[in-house]
C-alpha cells in the first residue's frame, strides 16, 4: 500500500473543482445489500441521478423524526435528505442532537487556540507528523491552487483508535493527534465534539441508505472504524470583499469524503455553486449544522447525491471561525465504486480510502480521481 508523507501545503478532505459538474450517467445501478453476488438492482427509476439545477436556496431538514420517530418518520426524514442531496448536495440540519453547550465549547477552543502567538501554534505544527494532524498556518493549504490562494489557518485531529500508537510515525493516515497545552479545556472540547459529530455521521449514513431505497445498515460495515477528520478553521476578515479576487478564505472545491458536517459562527461567507454557475449563500442559521456530501458518497450513491462545489469568502470585518467534521469510511475500504459494498475485492488500480484520502492531501490530484 502506498504511504503518504505529510506536507504543510496540502488539503484535507477536499478536492479542487472549478468547473461545473457534468450530468450523471442515468444507466447505473446500485446494490441494496452486502451480498457478494453483485448489484441487486436498485435503479435510477427509484432515485434519479443528481439534478443539475440552478438551485437558489439550501433546504432545511429537522432530524428529530429520524432520531426518535417511527419507521415511517425515519423514511420521511430520509426522503427529505435524499431530495436535498439530489437537488443541491447541501442541507441544513436542526434537532441534530448535539448539545449547544458542546458546540459553544469547541468554538471557544478554536478562538482560544488561533488567537495565540504564532510560536505556540507552531509547536503543534502538522509538519511534525506524517499523518496530517495538527496546526497549519495561513498559506498552509490551497484547495484550488491553480486559481486562488486560501486565506485561512486550521487545526486537524483524526480517529485514534486502538492501533494509533503502533501506527504513529509510519507514514499512513492512522496515528496519534497532537494536542497543545493551551488554551485550557481544548482537548476535551474537541474530543467531545468529535464523538458527537462522528455519531451523527453514522446516523446520517443510515438516512442516506434509506433515501437510496436500501437497507438502513447498508453502509455500517464500511464506516465501522471511520477515519473521520475534524478541523478547526479561522478565516481573517476581508472587509468589503477580497481586494485580489485570487486570494480569499477557501477556493472553489468539492469535499473528498463521504460527508461533511459543518458548524459555522454568525459571520457567514460559505456559498455553494449551482448549475448556472451562481454562488448561493449558505448563511448561518442558529443551532443548525450544515451537511454536504463529498466525492465518495456521490460515487457510492451512483451519482444520485451531488458533491457540490463550494467556497468561503469572509467579507466581514471580523475573524470567521468554523468547525468541520469530514466523515470518511474505514481506511481499508475500496472506494472505487459502490461495488465495495457488495464485498467485491479491489481490482487493479482501485483505491482504498487511505490511498484516496492521501491523494486528496497532496498538492496535485492528477493521480487520485475516483473512476
Ligand atoms: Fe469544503
Amino acid at each position: 500500500m502506498r504511504r503518504y508523507v505529510g506536507r504543510a501545503d496540502t488539503c484535507i478532505g477536499t478536492r479542487r473543482n472549478s468547473e461545473p459538474k457534468e450530468e450523471h450517467d442515468m444507466t447505473e445501478t446500485i446494490s441494496s445489500t452486502h451480498s457478494d453476488s453483485g448489484p441487486a438492482g436498485v435503479t435510477t427509476g427509484a432515485v434519479p441521478p443528481a439534478k443539475s439545477i440552478p438551485f437558489t436556496q439550501v433546504p432545511l431538514v429537522d432530524f428529530q423524526g429520524f432520531r426518535d420517530g417511527t419507521d415511517a418518520d425515519k423514511k420521511r426524514v430520509a426522503a427529505e435528505i435524499g431530495k436535498a442531496l439530489n437537488d443541491v448536495g447541501f442541507f441544513y440540519l436542526v434537532n441534530h442532537g448535539i448539545p449547544a453547550g458542546d458546540v459553544a465549547d469547541v468554538f471557544g477552543a478554536a478562538r482560544g487556540f488561533f488567537t495565540q502567538p504564532a510560536g505556540r501554534k507552531d509547536a503543534v505544527s502538522s509538519e511534525n507528523t506524517s499523518n496530517h494532524r495538527g496546526y497549519f498556518p495561513m498559506g498552509g493549504e490551497n484547495v484550488d491552487p491553480a486559481h486562488t490562494r486560501d486565506l485561512k489557518e486550521g487545526f486537524d485531529i483524526g480517529f485514534e483508535g486502538p492501533l494509533a500508537q503502533e501506527a504513529a510515525g509510519k507514514g499512513g493516515l492512522r496515528g496519534l493527534n497532537q494536542w497543545p497545552d493551551d488554551p485550557p479545556g481544548f482537548r476535551p472540547a474537541l474530543e467531545r465534539y468529535y464523538e458527537h459529530t462522528v455519531a451523527l455521521g453514522r446516523d446520517l449514513c443510515r438516512a442516506f441508505a434509506l433515501a437510496l431505497d436500501m437497507e438502513e445498515d447498508t453502509f455500517d460495515r464500511e464506516i465501522e472504524h471511520s477515519e473521520s477528520r475534524m478541523r478547526l478553521l479561522s478565516y481573517p476578515p476581508q472587509p468589503g470583499g477580497p481586494k485580489d479576487s485570487r486570494a480569499f478564505g477557501a477556493g472553489a472545491h468539492t469535499d473528498c469524503g463521504c460527508l461533511t458536517i459543518l458548524a459555522q459562527d454568525a459571520i457567514g461567507g460559505l456559498s455553494a455553486r449551482n448549475s448556472a454557475g451562481d454562488w448561493i449563500a449558505v448563511d448561518p442559521i442558529e443551532n443548525a449544522l450544515i451537511c454536504n456530501v463529498g466525492d465518495i458518497m456521490e460515487q457510492w450513491s451512483g451519482g444520485r447525491f451531488a458533491s457540490t462545489v463550494h467556497r468561503v469568502i469572509n467579507d466581514s470585518d471580523r475573524i470567521r471561525y468554523s468547525v468541520a467534521l469530514f466523515f470518511n469510511p474505514n481506511l481499508d475500504v475500496v472506494v472505487d465504486s459502490f461495488k465495495s459494498l457488495t464485498g467485491a475485492k479491489s481490482a487493479g488500480g482501485k483505491s482504498t480510502t487511505e490511498e484516496y484520502l492521501g491523494c486528496c492531501f497532496s498538492e496535485t490530484r492528477s493521480a487520485c480521481q475516483l473512476p
